[in-house]
């Protein structure tokens, strides 16, 4: 295709705005799927995604397009995730594409992810077009959005095209926009080949696929190709393009975004932001790199039956195969047996694999708590990560520990920024900065990233009914008082509970949490102290008293069915229990004990 008829674009949206919805009526309306194949959300292609509504790998889309100008224009849609923990993904898909359409409901405005999503755009130099999306309900208001995001962005929104993703109107004139204001991508035919790789990801029947931008030069099937991060090379056997299906197509051109596959064996194999050329005659300048996505937020994930652990390793390294920003290592819990310290990008990606692993795999996890990496600098001036509290050294050997930091946005709606910054405030937040965009507030914190893995987002969203939204960066370590709380039941250590927590706080935290192991750890025959301690000393302690023989005894015999149903759920109860020393505990009590209320 003529670089001219190129145009290559990503939508960047809050999540919730319309950005899948929209998506799939561009596709819809260029016939690029037959109606009676489009699915709702067709961008999203694993049932988790459909299921949550949000979109977590990038996808792509060609789009055969026949413009108002009577030309045939061939467009590129690369589907971007919303969500916070994959600002990563977002920031590499946008270096493919020269534009964006940055898609605002017009019932809401502009969010706090609107602009980390857009910043990323005008990061990567694109063109940007406005759209106003859910123009059919009755709360739409486009002039107060438009003159929202010329004052919160600074761009032109004067001529943001009014759309209805769902009635379709105004699809076609966002196809126009694509044609006519954003660019056609440059690039030389004739030059050596030079491709980026935007994305890989594993396919049960063709192994690694890869998708890439050509830059320069002309990629066809057969070709030798050589991975320039590495110098490992592979003959493709697969070239094709997504419309949304996989197409095989004879070349990739300059300007174009494809898929390859060359028998590559795993997805660790190929370095995403990697440039690819020809093995001979191939160019000598790669790209400019890409840093690669690091897990930030680690926990434990064990089986709640031990027999269970070679069914989890085998689905645990499944996973990451298809997802290398996903880590794990054996790890072994006196409380909890064998298990995997995980890492993942954060709070969302670990639920993500969690549920998939309960769901697609049949296994039941225990959680622990989740816990960032801690700089621990010891007296003799080594310095440690640790991931896990557990293997907390020593204090006596410990000069200092360190944790990591975040900027946090945070945009939200006048009448609750006394809630938010209460509970920013309480999570050891430091206020850098406050605005107004009409009735709402921008604030900007430098918080712990410890306090906000946990249940920030969940106290947010319920502080705030909902009407805030947030987003963070990491903005490097900075050192505190911390100190590691373990948690005894019935005087035995529990590994698994074990959590750092600021020396101010400690106290606080403790009772809490042994207030809520008390009502989250049934009764047994015997009572059963619960103890919170930092190292040999106790700060918080409840008692939980014995049982009454009979769980039924205050049914008054009476109702049957009432009786039964108390003992089946004793029964499931049971199931999802682990016994440390003679006390069971219950699987949820490992993550709901850290909730904060
Ligand atoms: P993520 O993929 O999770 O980032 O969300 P998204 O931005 O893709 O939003 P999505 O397309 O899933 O739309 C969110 C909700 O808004 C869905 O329930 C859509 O049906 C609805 N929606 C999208 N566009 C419109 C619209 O134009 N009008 C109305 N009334 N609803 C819409």
């Amino acid at each position: 295709t003529e670089l001219s008829k190129i145009r290559n674009f990503s939508i960047v949206a809050h999540i919730d705005h319309g950005k899948s919805t929209l998506a799939d009526r561009l596709i819809q309306e260029t016939n690029t799927v037959a109606d009676r194949d489009m699915k709702e959300q067709l961008l999203d292609s694993m049932d988790i995604e459909r299921e949550r509504g949000i979109t977590i790998k990038a996808n792509t889309v060609r789009i055969d397009y026949t413009a108002d100008d009577g030309q045939d224009y061939v467009l590129n849609l690369i589907d971007t995730p919303g969500h916070v923990d994959f600002a990563y993904e977002v920031s590499r898909s946008m270096r493919a594409v020269e534009g964006s359409l940055l898609v605002v409901d017009s019932t809401q405005g502009v969010e706090a992810q609107t602009l980390a999503n857009v910043y990323q755009a005008i990061d990567a130099d694109h063109e940007i077009v406005p759209v106003l999306n859910k123009i059919d309900l009755p709360a739409t208001d486009c002039d107060r959005v438009a003159e929202q995001i010329e004052d919160v962005i600074g761009i032109d929104a004067s001529g943001a095209i009014r759309v209805s993703a769902k009635t379709g109107v105004g699809i076609r004139e966002t196809l126009e926009a694509v044609v006519n204001e954003l660019p056609a991508p440059e690039g030389n035919r004739d030059a050596p080949l030079k491709a980026m790789l935007v994305d890989s990801w594993y396919d049960a029947y063709l192994g690694v696929i890869v998708l890439v931008r050509i830059v320069d030069g002309v990629l066809k099937k057969g070709d030798k190709i050589k991975m320039m991060s590495n110098g490992s090379t592979h003959p493709v056997d697969r070239i094709g393009v997504f419309r949304p299906e996989m197409a095989a197509i004879d070349e990739l051109g300059p300007g174009e975004i494809g898929f390859l596959t060359a028998s590559i064996k795993q997805v660790r194999d190929t370095r995403v932001g990697d440039t690819i050329t020809h093995e001979k005659h191939g160019t000598t300048e790669a790209l400019p790199g890409f840093k690669p996505s690091q897990p930030v937020v680690f926990c434990g994930l064990f089986p709640v039956d031990n027999a269970e652990f070679e069914d989890l390793r085998d689905a645990i390294s499944k996973l990451a195969l298809n997802d290398a920003s996903f880590s794990y290592e054996m790890e072994t819990s006196a409380a909890l047996g064998f298990g995997f310290r995980c890492g993942f990008l954060g709070l969302l990606h670990l639920e993500v694999i969690r549920d998939r692993i309960e769901r697609e795999y049949n296994i039941e996890l225990i959680t622990t708590a989740p816990s960032v990496i801690y700089h621990v600098h010891m007296r003799d001036g080594e310095m440690i990560q640790l991931h896990n509290p557990a293997d907390m050294p020593d204090l006596t050997l410990v000069d200092h520990l360190e944790e990591p930091r975040i900027k946090a946005t945070i945009l939200v709606p006048d009448d609750y920024l006394g809630d938010v910054l209460k509970l920013c405030q309480d999570r050891r937040g430091i206020q850098m900065d406050l605005t107004y965009a009409g009735s709402r507030a921008m604030v900007v914190y430098d918080l712990p990233l410890n306090e906000v893995v946990f249940d920030f987002y969940d106290r947010l969203k319920s502080v705030t009914k909902g009407y805030a939204s947030f987003d963070y960066q990491m903005t490097g370590y900075r050192e505190d008082r911390l100190v590691k709380m373990s948690i005894l039941v019935n005087d035995e250590p529990v590994d698994a509970l074990s959590t750092m927590v600021h020396h101010d706080r400690a106290e606080q935290r403790g009772r809490a949490m042994v207030e809520k192991l008390k009502d989250l750890i049934p009764r047994h025959m015997f009572k059963i102290p619960i103890q919170a301690a930092i190292g040999g000393r106790i700060i918080a302690r409840e008692t939980l008293a014995a049982m009454r023989k009979d769980v039924t005894a205050k049914c008054y015999g009476g109702d049957a069915t009432r009786k039964r149903k108390l003992l089946d759920k004793q029964k499931a109860g049971k199931k999802k229990m682990r016994q440390f020393g003679k006390v069971d505990i219950p699987q949820e009590a490992f993550i709901n004990a850290l909730k904060m209320d």
